[in-house]
């Protein structure tokens, strides 16, 4: 099987550059939480299990993971507008400290609205860790606190991110040279 043609996609971060900006990302959440706090990081399914994966073996504190699964209505290539919760996370977010754990932040309104339905739930504190952030496409007030690298407009795929349920296993990240 040959996900990648390389006239339809070029490399854009490798798998070295990818453990550079987790390793970024770790840092910055651990000069926030020391050894002795408790963390519940709340990934964002599909997309982010990898992301995941990778971050919490890098940080110190006592971590517990969670996953919760969105569904958008829109078209393939781009972000939708309407969101709803195809699986919530199962335990009890109040007076706990949490992150959420985004492998991209495009229009940010996936994570505006989780953002939102967390908060409500009293959580002592509520923050956002995102790999990458597509910063210049941002449609709703969204300030993720914690961020990889900044990326331009472009789809990308691999580690995690899929085009059509595809390449999620890709160990690098592409672009995708012309949408259409
Ligand atoms: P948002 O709600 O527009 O911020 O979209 C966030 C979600 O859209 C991300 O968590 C991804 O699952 C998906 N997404 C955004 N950009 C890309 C991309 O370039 N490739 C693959 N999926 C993407
Ligand atoms: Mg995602």
């Amino acid at each position: 099987m040959n996900l990648i043609d390389d006239k339809q996609f070029r490399p854009y971060l490798s798998t070295e550059q990818i453990d550079a900006v987790l390793d970024r990302l770790a840092l910055q959440i651990n000069q926030d939480y020391g050894v002795n706090d408790k963390i519940l990081l709340v990934g964002v399914l599909k997309g982010a299990f990898i992301v995941m994966a990778d971050l919490i073996r890098k940080l110190h504190s006592d971590v517990e993971i969670e996953f919760i699964r969105t569904a958008s209505f829109g078209k393939s290539l781009d972000s939708a507008g309407t969101i709803s919760i195809l699986k919530d996370i199962s335990v009890d977010v109040r007076n706990r400290h949490i992150v959420i754990v985004e492998e991209i932040i495009d229009s940010g309104r996936t994570l505006k609205f989780l953002y939102e339905r967390l908060k409500s739930a009293k959580p002592l504190s509520l923050k956002i860790a995102t790999l990458m952030d597509k910063k210049s496409k941002r449609l709703v007030d969204l300030n993720p606190d914690y961020v990889g690298i900044e990326v331009e407009d472009e789809f990308l795929v691999g580690f995690g991110l899929d085009l059509e349920e595809k390449c999620r296993n890709l160990p690098s990240i592409y672009a995708l040279r012309y949408p259409n």
